[in-house]
């Protein structure tokens, strides 16, 4: 009594609550029926939900109907009630169906193919009677129902949809997402308000690669809709260059753990981070029980069977797996569902309360009453619309209903008053419905939604992170697949140290300028090894080095090749700045001696060294050293050919007046009765000629050369491209020819030396044999040097080379040669007289004849010091001796 009188008083101030509410709910709230799984109308829909769960043993099952189900499943029932929701909302809507109304009739499929059957049966029964009719022609067959909505799970939908097809009923799925069903030769009529998994796997393949993660598990559960959408990762995977370490399948027909406890060691011994899970939420749920036990923890990646699904999420301790990210249907809430089921839930009690139940009715058939555990619902079971799985999934109901209603109005051809066909007048068949079905387009509150030729909705995922909080989880959206993945990383917490992203590859990418070699049977795992020289990587996943193309080189570890680039001896670089001090010392000092000639020409000493032909001997030594600004710079085919003519001719003509002057001397000492007479023309004509002469073949030599060897541009197209940076010096080539110019020289000064050094020393005059001798055997000695060190130099070394031993060739001349000249006119000038230099200028021979050649030093010295007593000078005499010591110093 007291508990009726208690209930009363709720109910009253529930309605109180309600009446005050009402002004925000519809007016069509007031009408609705209390009947949940019911409704007449003049075009039926039928509907398939997960209503209740199998709670009888399979295995113990006898007869046809020995399948008990009889435990509420809370989700199933709240989407029947979306689905009553639905209808009752169009029938309210005046423009939809006018004058037409909309009626269903819900069935629980129970998840069991032994179950949907019975229902699917009843659907296919005649509109007049409750008969299945045998026909051989089913075309004008009037079935109960118009169209089928649902089921739920693919398992089922795989049951049920070849039936439904036979009579090319239309069939909207609100869950069923397994790609099997785009299939439209096996299943004509089925269609769906969820993407395709197909979808899903590209999108959960996408989001590994945004991570990197390429070392990963797959795991799917062991029906229709895990195996699939298994199936579909790996392959994905596979194509995306991911390797799948392990794969399992959890069993849903039998005992899950030891087959779960056997993935979980696979998992664990695979050394993967990532764990993909495409599986139901009741193989999940079985899963992640022995995930938690284990104390495991990872990334799991959550397909939309059990990405939101609460018999995971309310699992004890499932804050301790880690992370979680899982996919779910882009969808969107239905603002009055929570209201209405309110409205509905409370006149459910209002009703129990008048008729006075209060036990279920035991002995009620499923089809006529497909929930016996709902005859207590009140509005205290609100909540379960209120899950985020029926928020997230109610609208895929909608959608499907809507469809169909859509589809209807558009054959009937309605109009806002009223439809040109009417239902109740002339027989509708489904085969008729099913294309407008397929190319209905509706837009429910805002949103565009059409099918596809497969069926298949326009609709993307959400991709959700799982937050967990205070013992219960929360659901962050992080980002969306439509066609493409966007994602919002920084939202995303992961369960790691320092919120680190974390990894799961099998080997660590190699470095830029390596490539893997794959190490066994994965792609995945693999050693790296570097590109050598002239090879370089192209792509990361390259298992090989690509070969440069031509005239192209790379380095050691490149991602690319170039083109060789050069180096020259730049202006301001260290080396030449020191070249060019050296040479402008060396050029001054030349600079000075011939200001220091020219201001005594025509002196003794200048006529004896051949006047102007000592001149030329200067300049061109300093042309010489100026000649060797060629060097520098960028050189190009005519520089490199004027660097060469000047590089050989120059020392040539300066080698040359020496020849001169040591043929002189050889003239006077082996013809000293013809030398007086013939001094004039030796001197003149005589050495002008020979220096031609020495020039003459020279330049033949250097014109050979420049013929024969290759311009600059020919020798560098001609290179075989093997560095990516070298010194560009010019070509000098054929090394014979430039030998042979080098030699000619070599020999001018040998023969100078041959010449000189046998010369007799002169009594009382200027030795200038001495100073030939000298400087030619110093040049020899330079050339020879220069040789071996020159072969074994690099290009940039050798053109240093080049230019250093012509500067000190060059210095060795002028301080040997012209110097001794340049301290006699300075320090000596009373020695600058015809008599000196007679030997030269007059033809005299330096020695006595008669002097006997064996004992050469002794009489020279006696004659020496009677000469020098029999001439006037003292100082003379010094001079001389100190001139012997100089030379035997030497
Ligand atoms: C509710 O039903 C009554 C009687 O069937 C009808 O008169 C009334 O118009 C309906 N109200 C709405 C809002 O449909
Ligand atoms: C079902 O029945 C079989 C045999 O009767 C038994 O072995 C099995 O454990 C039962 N399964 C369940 C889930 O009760
Ligand atoms: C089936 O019946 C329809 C209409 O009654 C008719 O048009 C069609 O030809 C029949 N098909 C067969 C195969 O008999
Ligand atoms: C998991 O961790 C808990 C506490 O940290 C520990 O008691 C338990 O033995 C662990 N279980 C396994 C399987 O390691
Ligand atoms: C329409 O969508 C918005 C959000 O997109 C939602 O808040 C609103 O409740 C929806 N309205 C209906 C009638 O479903
Ligand atoms: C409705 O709520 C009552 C009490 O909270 C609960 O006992 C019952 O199982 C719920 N019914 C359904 C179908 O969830
Ligand atoms: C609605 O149907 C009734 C009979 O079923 C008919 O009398 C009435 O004219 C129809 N109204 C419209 C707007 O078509
Ligand atoms: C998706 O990405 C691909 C390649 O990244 C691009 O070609 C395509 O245009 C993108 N599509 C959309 C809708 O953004
Ligand atoms: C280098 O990679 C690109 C694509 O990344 C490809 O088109 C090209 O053919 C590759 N080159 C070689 C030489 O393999």
């Amino acid at each position: 009594m007291f508990c009726r009188v208690a209930e009363q008083a709720k109910l009253l101030i529930l309605c109180c609550i309600l009446s005050s509410a009402h002004g925000k709910n519809p007016l069509w709230f007031q009408n609705i029926s209390t009947n949940l799984f019911k409704s007449p109308g003049d075009i039926l829909l039928g509907g398939l939900f997960p209503i209740n769960r199998l709670t009888s043993n399979l295995t113990e099952r006898m007869e046809p109907d020995d399948i008990q189900c009889e435990s509420v499943d809370q989700n199933g029932l709240a989407l029947a009630i979306v689905m009553k929701y639905t209808i009752d909302e169009i029938n309210a809507t005046p423009n939809l169906l006018p004058n037409v109304t909309l009626g269903f009739e819900n069935y629980d499929d129970c998840g069991q193919s032994g179950i949907i059957m019975k229902p699917t049966l009843r659907f296919f029964t005649t509109a007049v009677s409750d008969d299945v009719d045998v026909m051989c022609n089913y075309t004008e067959y009037m079935t109960r129902v118009h169209a089928v909505i649902g089921p739920y799970s693919s398992e089922m939908a795989g049951v049920i949809s070849q039936l439904v097809s036979f009579f090319l009923m239309p069939q909207v799925s609100y869950g069923a997402s397994s790609d099997g069903f785009s299939d439209k030769l096996t299943y004509p009529s089925f269609m769906r308000t969820v993407p395709s998994d197909s979808w899903q796997a590209m999108a959960i393949v996408e989001l590994l690669q945004v991570f990197g993660w390429n070392w990963v598990a797959v795991i799917g559960s062991d029906e229709t809709y895990g195996k699939q959408g298994q199936q579909q990762v790996s392959q994905n995977a596979a194509n995306g260059g991911i390797c799948v370490a392990y794969e399992g399948l959890i069993p849903v027909y039998e005992d899950p753990v030891p087959i779960i406890s056997e993935i979980l060691d696979g998992i664990v011994e695979a050394k993967v981070g990532v764990v993909v899970v495409f599986a139901s939420s009741q193989a999940s749920a079985a899963f992640f029980k022995e995930v938690i036990r284990r104390n495991m923890t990872g990334v799991w990646l959550a397909s939309t069977g059990w990405a939101v699904h609460s018999s995971i999420v309310t699992l004890p301790g499932i804050e301790t797996i880690g992370t979680v990210l899982g996919f779910t249907a882009m969808t969107q809430p239905i603002s009055l569902l929570t209201p209405y089921v309110q409205e509905l839930f409370t006149k459910m009690a209002q009703q129990r309360l008048q008729m006075q139940i209060t036990q279920p009715d035991p002995d009620v058939s499923p089809l006529e009453n497909p929930c016996p555990g709902c005859w207590n619902l009140s509005p205290a079971n609100v909540s379960i619309v209120e899950t985020e799985l029926v928020r997230r999934s109610a609208f895929s109901v909608y959608t499907a209903v809507y469809s169909v209603a859509q589809a209807l109005h558009n054959m009937l051809n309605c109009s806002a008053t009223g439809c040109a066909r009417d239902p109740k007048a002339e027989n509708i068949y489904p085969w008729q419905l099913l294309p407008w079905v397929q190319k209905v387009s509706l837009t429910l509150n805002g949103t565009q939604i059409n099918f596809d030729s497969a069926g298949n909705p326009n609709i993307g995922y959400d991709l959700l992170a799982w937050v967990f909080q205070n013992n219960s989880v929360t659901f962050q959206n992080i980002g969306t697949f439509v066609q493409n993945l966007t994602i919002d990383k920084i939202l995303i917490k992961w369960h790691t140290k320092n919120n680190m992203v974390p990894t799961s590859t099998c080997s660590s990418d190699c470095l830029s300028g390596q490539v893997r070699i794959v190490k066994g049977f994965y792609s995945c795992c693999f050693d790296c090894s570097d590109c050598l020289g002239g090879t370089y990587q192209n792509r990361t996943d390259d298992i090989q080095c690509t070969k440069c193309p031509l005239r192209q080189w790379s380095t050691f570890r490149s991602t690319s090749c170039v083109f060789p680039t050069y180096e020259y001896l730049a202006w301001s670089s260290f080396e030449s700045v020191a070249l060019i001090l050296a040479g402008l010392l060396l050029l001054s000092c030349q600079a000075a001696m011939g200001i220091l000639f020219f201001q005594h020409r025509g002196t003794p000493l200048l006529k004896a060294l051949g006047g102007p032909l000592c001149g030329l001997g200067l300049l061109s030594l300093m042309g010489s050293c100026i000649s060797l600004v060629l060097y520098l710079g960028q050189p190009n085919d005519v520089i490199c050919r004027i660097q060469i003519l000047l590089y050989i001719m120059f020392p040539t003509v300066a080698l040359s007046t020496l020849l001169a002057i040591s043929m002189q001397i050889v003239y006077v000492c082996e013809f000293p009765e013809k030398a007086p007479e013939n001094m004039e023309n030796l001197q003149g004509l005589g050495s002008w000629s020979l220096v031609l002469a020495c020039c003459g073949v020279q330049s033949g030599l250097v014109g050979w050369f420049l013929i024969e060897g290759p311009s600059l541009t020919m020798w560098v197209d001609s290179l075989e491209v093997d560095f990516v940076k070298r010194f560009l010096p010019c070509p000098v080539e054929p090394i014979l020819n430039f030998g042979l110019m080098v030699g000619f020289n070599g020999l001018l000064a040998l023969i100078c030396f041959m010449c000189t050094f046998m010369a007799p020393k002169p009594v009382r005059q200027y030795n200038f044999a001495r100073d030939i001798t000298i400087a030619s055997l110093i040049y020899c000695v330079i050339w020879v040097i220069f040789i071996p060190i020159y072969a074994g130099l690099g290009d940039k070394e050798q053109t240093i080379a080049k230019v250093v031993f012509n500067l000190i060739s060059n210095t060795a001349l002028t301080v040997s040669y012209y110097l001794p000249k340049c301290h006699l006119l300075v320090k000596e000038p009373d020695l600058n007289k015809n008599e000196y230099f007679a030997s030269i200028l007059e033809g005299i021979p330096p020695i006595p004849p008669e002097d006997p050649p064996q004992d050469k030093n002794k009489p020279d010295n006696k004659n020496d010091n009677k000469e020098g007593d029999k001439n006037e000078d003292k100082e003379e005499t010094k001079e001389d001796s100190k001139e012997e010591n100089e030379e035997d110093n030497n």
